[in-house]
């Protein structure tokens, strides 16, 4: 059986996520901070799929761990999906280091550690995808979150480079920009209904990308000519505005 490994397996979009592979038969490793939670989630894929479902800890925040932490999984898995996020208010970011230092640990520097090494492993095995969930927040800064946008900027262009690289060696990278998502990190903001998707939908998606070898995803398309339109704003202007 095929599987795929899950880094943020507690978060709203991860659980989707791990439905969708599990409806297709991939065995899981689910990974993340305290896995005792993830117990119900590990029932749950296995009474309802079929499958395998295993749980391993993992701690974005801990690099000097991710080494231990992979080669402890023994099997390689076919897909590895880095779902790990984090986002605060953004005056919290920009007032308070230790908060700004989180997110940009969590969202890249973190997120880095661990791809680093599975990328050295689906290269040395010659196959595999890594999936990166970045966001559009990363493709513009805008005064209201940019410490977390420029984490996600960061993400976007470190996985843009390892799909570059990866590619002649028969490894898959995708990027995915879900636009906002309903989700435990959105729930305290008032999101348009029609630019919002449901996990489900982002799970679908992520799906589909792999087994079609996209590149870069949207999950609702009209995202891709929003972002377009922000990014031909004229900096000159764009300074100006309140976004
Ligand atoms: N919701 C949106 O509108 C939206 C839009 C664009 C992109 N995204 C991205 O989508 C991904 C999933 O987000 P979500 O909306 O589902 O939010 P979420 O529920 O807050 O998910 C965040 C995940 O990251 C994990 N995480 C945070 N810090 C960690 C650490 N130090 N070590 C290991 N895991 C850690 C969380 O685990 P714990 O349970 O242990 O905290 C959780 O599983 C994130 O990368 C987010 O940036 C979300």
């Amino acid at each position: 059986m095929p599987s795929a490994l899950i880094l943020g397996a507690s978060s709203d979009i991860a659980v989707a996520i791990a439905r969708t592979f599990a409806a297709s038969g991939y065995d899981l490793i689910l990974c993340g901070r305290k896995t005792n939670r993830f117990a119900p989630m590990q029932s749950d894929l296995e009474i309802r799929f079929g499958v395998r479902a295993s749980l391993a800890e993992f701690d974005a925040e801990d690099p000097a761990s991710h080494r231990t932490f992979y080669e402890s999984l023994g099997k390689r898995p076919d897909v590895a999906i880095c779902v790990i996020g984090y986002m605060t208010e953004e005056k919290l970011a920009e007032q308070d280091w230790k908060t700004a230092e989180k997110t940009i640990q969590v969202n890249f520097t973190g997120a880095v550690s661990i791809l680093n090494l599975i990328a050295e492993d689906f290269a040395s095995a010659g196959k595999g995808t890594i999936v990166g969930i970045s966001s559009v927040a990363g493709l513009r800064g805008r005064q209201s979150n940019y410490i977390y946008g420029s984490a996600k900027a960061g993400f976007l262009t470190y996985l843009s480079g390892l799909r570059n690289r990866l590619f002649p060696l028969g490894v898959h990278v995708v990027t995915v920009l879900p636009g906002f998502v309903r989700t435990r990190m959105t729930e305290n903001l008032s999101l348009p209904p029609l630019l919002t998707a449901e996990p489900a939908e982002v799970g679908k998606a992520v799906f589909q990308a792999v087994k079609q070898k996209k590149n870069r995803i949207y999950v609702r398309w009209f995202w891709r000519w929003i972002m377009l339109l922000i990014r031909l704003i004229p900096e000159s202007r764009f300074k100006k505005m309140k976004l």
